[in-house]
């Protein structure tokens, strides 16, 4: 039987990492969390000095950096070029530039085989903007999950607050729409439901009947 691919896209915030890593536990599929590859681009960028600019150079990073996702006691680890990067990844300012660099197609096209690479018995969750649309067309499952701006801009003051970080609900707010912006407006790969996508609006909806709601989709998928 073929790897069953699980495809989840949608805006930051939206509770897809969330529910990614439960209905790959659910389902013992492996993860693909495709937005750090686009985050580690930013940062090794960053690292290397790169301009933002400069898009063959950041297509360049993209194909070169050593990426390894290592399972730990405490969660994945994400490693670059060797070092363990999984809080530095997580930077607001990593997250904006990565919205920059995956603006860029060469950088895309230089992701796209690494990303389908990620493809394993037996399946895979894979978590993005357009899994279901580019990187896995053919996949057995689509979601697009969606929340509104506001609900997603309460949702990470809570996380940065439990986290003892300082929040100011207005600029987290305009940071999201900024984003949303950029990732809906590129004209690559831009984030958009894939036409068979099951749209979930997660505004009003706990992350638990987030997840019955696609394991009752994959179910009847298979
Ligand atoms: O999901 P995230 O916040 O970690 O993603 C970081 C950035 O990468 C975000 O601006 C959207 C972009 N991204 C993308 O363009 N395509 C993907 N498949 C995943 C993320």
């Amino acid at each position: 039987m073929p790897e069953t691919v699980i495809t989840i896209d949608g805006p930051s915030g939206a509770g897809k990492g969330t529910v990614c890593q439960l209905v790959a536990d659910r389902l013992g599929f492996h993860l693909l969390d495709s937005g750090a590859l686009y985050r580690l681009t930013a940062l090794a960028a960053e690292i290397q000095s790169v301009s933002f600019d400069d898009v063959e150079a950041l297509a360049d990073v993209a194909e070169t950096m050593s990426v390894k996702f290592e399972v730990t006691e405490s969660g994945v680890a994400t490693l670059l070029d060797g070092k363990d990067v999984s809080r530095a990844i997580r930077q607001e300012h990593v997250g904006m530039n990565a919205s920059k660099v995956a603006a860029c197609q060469p950088v895309r096209d230089a992701l796209l085989q690494f990303q389908r690479n990620f493809v394993q018995a037996p399946g895979l969750v894979a978590d993005g903007r357009d899994m279901g649309t580019t990187v896995f067309p053919g996949a057995a499952v689509k979601v697009f999950l969606t929340a509104s701006a506001e609900e997603r801009a309460r949702r990470r003051v809570l996380q940065l607050d439990q986290a003892g970080n300082a929040t100011d609900y207005d600029a987290i707010l305009l940071d999201i729409n900024e984003r949303d912006r950029r990732d809906m407006e590129r004209n690559s790969s831009p984030l958009v439901a894939a036409a068979d996508a099951l749209q979930l609006d997660s505004t009003e909806m706990s992350i638990d009947e987030v997840l019955e709601v696609i394991l009752a989709r994959v179910e009847e998928g298979s």
